[in-house]
């Protein structure tokens, strides 16, 4: 996902909130992924955060209302700002600049930038939670939804600088980074995001599971979760309400905000949420990678001499129930089903395996990745492989970012879950 950002420019502003602190987080991770960065700060987000902070980070003149009235600026700064900008994130955005800004006020460097610029803008609010419940501010917030241009994450809850636990703590920064990424890679000729999974339910499954040989030690693979967290993060982002079940993950917490997570560890656990979770769903993605093997029964295996590990792995075991067929034999009329088969050897062996396990199987769409190649599949950032069905039909798609691949499935999704 890094790659992505490679050479894009993006305006970061802070307003006036504690959150501030965690302004030059993002700034700093948007550097590194080679993105150009521009800071804008209000006068009260001047006092939290320190201005030089952000301009040694962003590696640019931190930029505050006062630059706007420099007569040696041939032209207006908040308009050369909106111009040069891709993205524009604000991260906080208190319930003052949100309440300018839906009200086409334009007092102030952010707030005449935010009404000038035609790019998408990323907003994440931070505040008190009775703040974040005020009648004006849930009014102001729900004005911003429905403008295709915005980007929202809502605040989460947690432990708030005001001492209060509840809703209002600002979305984290790595999370602002893969929206930042998404946006730019949703964008079209005129700002505006996908909002199309918008009142549809995904339910997705991802990373490992585990299971166990005897009562410390486990059978898994080398599954992250990749693949499927963002799946999963850029159907929200396109306005899907999202329940992901997975194994244990090796990717970032931030990751999961804004998603109805259940975690499980092995797959009898995973395949009951997954039974549990199916009816709602206008759409399934099996992206798990399930353990083959289970034991018969786990009931009293205590930890094992090492002595006796490799004698009790000789019986005592049975193939794990195939989860992707059981999703495909109970699915309801118009539920759509995507499965992923992690695949190795030549392409003609992989596509040939591909389709006999998509009839097999009974889903509509089967990914096809191969995972005997460098740089791609199980724990890397790229994929690679064949989207086969409905049917005969295929599609190859070419080494990529999980996260453009994640995009280009959730069309292919949606193209089949038409009413
Ligand atoms: C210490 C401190 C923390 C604040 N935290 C927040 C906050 O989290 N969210 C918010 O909307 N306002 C917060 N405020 C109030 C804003 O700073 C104030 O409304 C200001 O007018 C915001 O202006 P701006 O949007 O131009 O930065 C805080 C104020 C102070 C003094």
């Amino acid at each position: 996902m890094l790659g992505l950002l490679q050479g894009r420019r993006v305006l970061v502003a802070a307003c006036g909130s504690i959150a501030a602190v965690k302004t030059p987080l993002i700034v700093s991770a948007l550097v590194q992924a080679g993105a150009q960065v521009r800071c804008v700060v209000t006068a009260s987000a001047a006092r939290l955060v320190s201005p030089v902070a952000l301009a040694t980070l962003s590696r640019q003149p931190c930029l505050q209302d006062v630059d706007q009235w420099d007569p040696a600026r041939p032209r207006p700064l908040h308009i050369e700002l909106a111009e040069w900008a891709d993205l524009v994130v604000v991260a906080p955005l208190s319930a003052t600049t949100l309440s300018r800004w839906v009200r086409g006020d334009g007092d102030g460097l952010l707030a005449s930038l935010l009404l000038a610029c035609e790019c998408p803008v990323l907003a994440a609010p931070a505040m008190n939670t009775a703040m974040w419940k005020h009648a004006g501010v849930r009014r102001n917030w729900g004005l911003l939804q429905d403008d295709p241009r915005v980007l929202p994450l809502a605040p989460g809850d947690g432990l708030l600088a005001c001492d209060r636990i509840g809703t209002g703590r600002m979305a984290d920064p790595g999370r602002i980074e893969l929206a930042a990424a998404s946006a730019l890679l949703q964008a079209d000729s005129q700002g505006q995001l996908k909002s199309d999974w918008r009142g549809r339910h995904l339910l997705i499954s991802a990373g490992p599971t585990l299971e166990p040989l005897d009562s410390v030690r486990f059978l898994s693979n080398h599954s992250s979760g990749r693949m499927g967290v963002l799946l999963a993060q850029a159907a929200h982002l396109r306005g899907a309400t999202v329940d992901l079940v997975h194994g244990p993950l090796q990717l970032p917490q931030s990751w999961l905000e804004g998603l109805q997570c259940h975690s499980v560890i092995g797959s009898a656990e995973m395949d009951q949420a997954l039974q549990d979770l199916q009816p709602k769903a206008d759409a399934v993605v099996m992206c798990a990678a399930v353990a083959d093997v289970q034991r018969t029964s786990t009931n009293g295996v205590k930890k094992l001499p090492k002595e006796r590990l490799i004698a009790s792995m000789q019986d005592g075991w049975q193939l794990v129930p195939d989860l992707l067929h059981g999703l495909a034999s109970r699915r309801p009329a118009g539920q759509v089903l995507l499965g992923f088969a992690a695949l190795a050897g030549p392409d003609e062996q992989l596509l040939e395996l591909g389709r006999s396990k998509l009839r097999a199987k009974g889903c509509d769409l089967l990914m096809v990745n191969p995972i005997d190649r460098p740089g791609q599949g199980f724990d890397s950032s790229l994929n690679a492989g064949w989207l086969l069905g409905p049917g005969d039909r295929h599609q190859q798609c070419p080494l990529e970012d999980k996260l453009v691949l994640s995009h280009r499935l959730l069309d292919r999704l949606l193209e089949l879950n038409q009413p």
